[in-house]
């Protein structure tokens, strides 16, 4: 391993069931890492592949009256089209049932057997097959792993034990010397607490199952399937076959990127698996939270598990990408629902994204020939550029993807905002004299996404590439040190064609047509919910009730009374659209029109149209209202027009 290799992994996905959004974050994430580490100059090696051994599959193909090969051949291409679907870019995918693989494991075995960790004895205890995990007494209430929630077995049966014992201390020794080899910081102290309660000898054989890897010199038994599982982070790279290079320049790995449920596995069985064969030990075990739906546990039998296909299909992978990426707050448990995956798609990527690039770049198109201007000066996009890439490699490298796609979105945020100050609509109107600020402005926005299509890259691979052949920035590089420096669109290029990056959704009609994507359970449920008479009427509405009411911050560009009414101000609001909107409201006797200009409001945007002493109202501004005196509500800070209240 040389300081610029970076070997990152996700956990092998079992081959019983089809993946859901669960194993879909994992792997997105570690794509994210592994492009960003790539657009960084790294060479990066990035592995996934399928857990295809052990008693679960075992099993769950029996009960499909399949052999377990042909269960994990039918399983395993749905995870390779998924993969290719949602562009993960994976350098190797590697099954268990491979033979390089179990080169592997029997080389990692002799090895732990040289060193003399291995003896034969009698398991006698709890099984569970779910988690496929041996079970202390302590963990079993009404037949259940309390841990897993899965049912457990008993079994008594011949096995081979590895001295997990004896790794406690050395175990506990590399804990405390290497401070950041499990993260986050949380599940480092729920690791070593866990260790510094005792280790017990782990059985690494099973009689009693026979799909898996013949042990080494004794094939009565298969290698436990975890011990087998682990292995395939070194037998992808060849280790113990007759090419070990890829092996060399790898191992150890950076990271091994997992859920929180699989970390004693990640953080005490491989470690001590891998001291024990005399191999370098990972530098990093992430163990990433568990998405809930609706903050219920996933459950097939409760029908809520969320399957990727019908979002992908309707979204385009790049907005499930970015969904889980920006929501879940890396480290954390979060829970997928439909209302704020919708509103997120309209907010950060219709609107954010989508809309201030169609802005800028169909006002190029419109006052410049759709043709880069000059570079002008460094102004105050050029600033948020910088410090967005500065916040982005600080998040990224401190494991924040999350804070990553924050601080790009301040960067898209202040390109917007930078075009409603300078209007280029109004400059184009001027002429010559409204010219040189025009193209001032049109360039900045276009540089200004150029550098945003670079931060987003990572998470959306291909909206980056689309975002970049509109703005002009087609064949320009794509790393992220010189690339990122701020003036690369060169003057006299010809932009793209604008196009909806995300064309906006109605989130009523939206949640309708999710719904019906459901499995049985949760149709069931909701089908029986809706023939509830509604009237229970406890005054309560529920967040999907709320999410249809569009509240939005605006900036007051113009007010004046309506004539002949006390009460009534007419208001051309700025709300971020291509033209100010019209709302009118009752506030004229505490607020003179002259007090308004300039402020910050809150509007109700989705309202239908009114009259109002013959004036129409396209929308609502909110206020207290205090003995029939209104109160306006502004934001706290300087939020910028556009953007969404919730
Ligand atoms: N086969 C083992 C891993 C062996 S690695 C040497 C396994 N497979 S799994 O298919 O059950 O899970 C794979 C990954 O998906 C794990 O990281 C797990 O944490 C993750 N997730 C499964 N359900 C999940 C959620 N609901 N939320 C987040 N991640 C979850 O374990």
């Amino acid at each position: 391993m040389s300081e610029n290799t970076y070997y990152i992994t996700t956990p092998i996905y079992y081959v019983n069931d089809m993946p859901h959004i669960g194993h879909i974050y994992t792997t997105v994430m570690a794509d994210a890492f592994a492009r960003y580490h790539r657009m960084q100059g790294r060479t990066v090696r990035f592995l996934t592949g399928t857990d295809e051994h052990g008693q679960k599959i075992e099993k769950s193909a029996a009960a499909q009256g399949l052999q377990p090969i042909e269960l994990a051949d039918k399983v395993v291409e749905r995870y390779r089209h998924l993969w290719e679907v949602l562009n993960i870019s994976h350098d190797d995918f590697i099954r268990t049932s491979e033979d390089r693989h179990k080169a592997g494991v029997t080389e990692i075995i002799k090895r732990i057997m040289a060193s003399d960790d291995l003896y034969k004895g009698d398991y006698e205890g709890w099984y569970c097959a779910g988690a496929e995990a041996f079970v202390p007494d302590s963990q079993v209430v009404d037949g259940k792993d309390t841990e897993s929630g899965y049912p457990v077995e008993r079994l008594s049966e011949s096995s081979w034990f590895f001295k997990l014992s004896a790794y406690q201390e050395p175990l506990l020794e590399w804990y405390k010397a290497n401070p950041d080899c499990i993260q986050p910081k949380s599940r480092y102290n729920e690791v070593l607490r866990f260790v510094e309660g005792g280790l017990r000898d782990l059985s690494v054989s099973r009689t009693s199952v026979s799909w898996g890897v013949p042990f080494p010199d004794d094939p009565d038994h298969v290698v436990y399937v975890w011990l087998d599982a682990l292995t395939n982070y070194i037998s992808a790279l060849g280790f113990g076959s007759d090419d070990a290079s890829a092996y060399d320049q790898f191992w150890p790995a950076q990271i091994h990127m997992v859920g929180k449920d699989i970390l004693r596995f990640h953080c005490v069985y491989w470690p001590a698996f891998l001291m024990s064969a005399g191999l370098p030990l990972p530098k990093t075990v992430f163990g990433h939270g568990w998405w809930m739906r609706d903050d219920a546990k996933m459950s097939k039998s409760l029908g809520n598990v969320v399957r990727p296909d019908y979002l992908i299909e309707r979204f385009g992978p790049d907005a499930l990408r970015y969904f889980l990426a920006r929501e879940m707050a890396f480290g954390l448990d979060a829970s997928f629902s439909d209302v704020a995956f919708l509103e997120r798609f309209n907010a950060d990527l219709a609107n954010a994204l989508g809309n201030t690039t169609s802005r800028a770049v169909s006002m190029t198109e419109r006052f410049l020939d759709g043709k880069i201007p000059k570079t002008p000066a460094a102004g105050t996009i050029a600033e948020a550029a910088a410090e967005a890439v500065k916040a982005h490699r600080h998040h990224m490298d401190k494991m924040e993807p999350h804070r990553a796609l924050e601080a790009t979105w301040r960067l898209l945020s202040a390109i917007n905002g930078r075009i409603q100050e300078q209007q280029p609509w109004a400059l184009a109107k001027q002429g010559d004299e409204g010219r040189a600020a025009l193209e001032a402005v049109l360039y900045e926005s276009l540089e200004g996404l150029r550098i945003a299509s670079l931060l987003i890259e990572p998470f959306m691979p291909s909206i980056a590439e689309r975002l970049r052949t509109q703005v002009g920035a087609r064949g320009l590089p794509v790393n992220l040190g010189d690339a990122t420096v701020w003036g690369l669109l060169s003057e006299g290029t010809s932009i793209g064609k604008t196009e909806a990056l995300f064309p906006r959704v109605d989130v009523k009609k939206m949640m309708k047509e999710l719904a019906q994507r459901d499995e049985p359970g949760v149709q069931a449920k909701e089908s029986s919910k809706s023939e509830k008479p509604e009237a229970e009427d406890d005054g309560l509405i529920s967040i999907d009730d709320f999410a249809k009411v569009k509240l939005v911050v605006g900036i007051v560009k113009e007010a004046e009374r309506v004539p002949k009414s006390k009460k009534l101000v007419k208001l051309m609001v700025d709300l971020a659209e291509d033209e100010l909107r019209q709302v009118v409201a009752g506030i004229g006797a505490k607020y003179a029109p002259e007090d308004l200009m300039g402020r910050r409001i809150v509007v109700v945007a989705n309202l239908k149209p009114a009259k109002l002493m013959g004036v129409e109202s396209h929308g609502m501004l909110l206020a207290a209202s205090l003995d029939g005196d209104p109160d306006l509500l502004s934001p706290d800070g300087e939020v910028p027009p556009g953007t969404e209240v919730r």
